[in-house]
């Protein structure tokens, strides 16, 4: 295993480890305004959402590892503190690279890049049209991280008002991830797109703990045919059956056909089902 102490390779370097490892990022794509009415649009994958009450997300506009110069973006938002986070789709993801290039300061990347300018209901800066979700924020912080090269700028965006599009909407009014189809941001020119074909859900017990993997039964656990995410799923129950948690020091030998019968119950999410067939297994052993 390579082991690295931060301090011992430069920023550029530890850029390179460190957006590989840390990601996917969404991206943010930040349209903003300065005094004079200047429009300024550019992308931010250091970005997340940090609170709901009130709504925050925060994004940063670092000091370039470069030349430590400070962005458009940040000097905007230092005069005007508003923005609009605009969420990026995989439609969108050419023309939001084109508008992170270093254009000077009197050029507004929507028309560099090609997007549609429209007005904010409640802030100076203007949306992107061709973004599905449009964030309005107020800008409640700035954190400035350090003064060197590579440091980071934290705008605490407070999101005022959402607007979304029907055409990422469900029949409830509620946002379908499918119908999203995101990009995220990786290390060098990596991105991802999460579509239908690659989303996967986990469940997860809001109300009930799992029992764990220290409860499960020893053949269950050091079995090599399940992988941990099945196991997590089994795991994930409750309790053990009856049979199983009278006696955890019972054993078992799975054929291929049962294995694949408790897999195939597993990937159909019925955790519940596969252990009620190891039970038939146990009991009828
Ligand atoms: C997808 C993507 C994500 C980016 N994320 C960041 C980021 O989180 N922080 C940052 O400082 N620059 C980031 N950049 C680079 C900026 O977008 C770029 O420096 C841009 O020119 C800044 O523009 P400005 O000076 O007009 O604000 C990213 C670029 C791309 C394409």
């Amino acid at each position: 295993m390579l082991t690295i102490n931060t301090s011992d390779i430069s920023p550029i370097e530890l850029q390179g480890y460190l957006q590989s490892a840390i990601a996917p990022r969404p991206i943010c794509l930040a349209s903003t305004i300065d005094k004079a009415g200047q429009v300024n649009l550019s992308p931010f994958s250091y970005f997340n959402l940090f609170s709901m009450n009130p709504p925050i997300c925060i994004f940063s506009p670092s000091r370039r590892v470069r030349d430590n110069t400070t962005k458009h973006t940040l000097e905007n938002l230092k005069e005007v503190p508003e923005c609009v986070i605009n969420i990026v789709n995989y439609a969108m993801v050419g023309q939001v690279s084109l508008s992170s290039c270093e254009y000077s300061k009197d050029v507004n990347e929507f028309t560099k890049a090609g997007f549609t300018q429209i007005p904010s209901d409640l802030v100076a800066p203007p949306r992107v049209a061709e973004s599905p979700i449009q964030l309005e924020c107020t800008v409640a912080q700035i954190i400035a991280l350090g003064e060197k090269a590579g440091a980071g700028n934290l705008v605490l965006a407070e999101i005022k008002r959402i607007h979304i599009a029907d055409s990422v909407l469900n029949a409830n009014n509620k946002i379908d991830q499918a119908k999203l189809d995101l990009v995220a941001r990786l290390g060098g020119d990596w991105y991802a797109r999460i579509n239908e074909q690659n989303l996967f859900e986990v469940t997860k017990p809001n109300t009930q703990l799992g029992m764990g993997f220290d409860m499960l039964p020893k053949f269950i656990r050091e079995s090599e045919a399940l992988s941990n995410n099945e196991k997590a799923q089994l795991a994930n129950c409750t309790t053990l059956p009856e049979s199983i948690a009278k006696n955890t020091s019972i054993s078992l030998d799975f054929t291929d056909a049962h294995m694949n019968a408790i897999k195939k119950e597993l990937a159909g999410k019925n955790a519940q089902a596969a252990w009620a067939f190891i039970e038939t297994l146990i009991v009828h052993q």
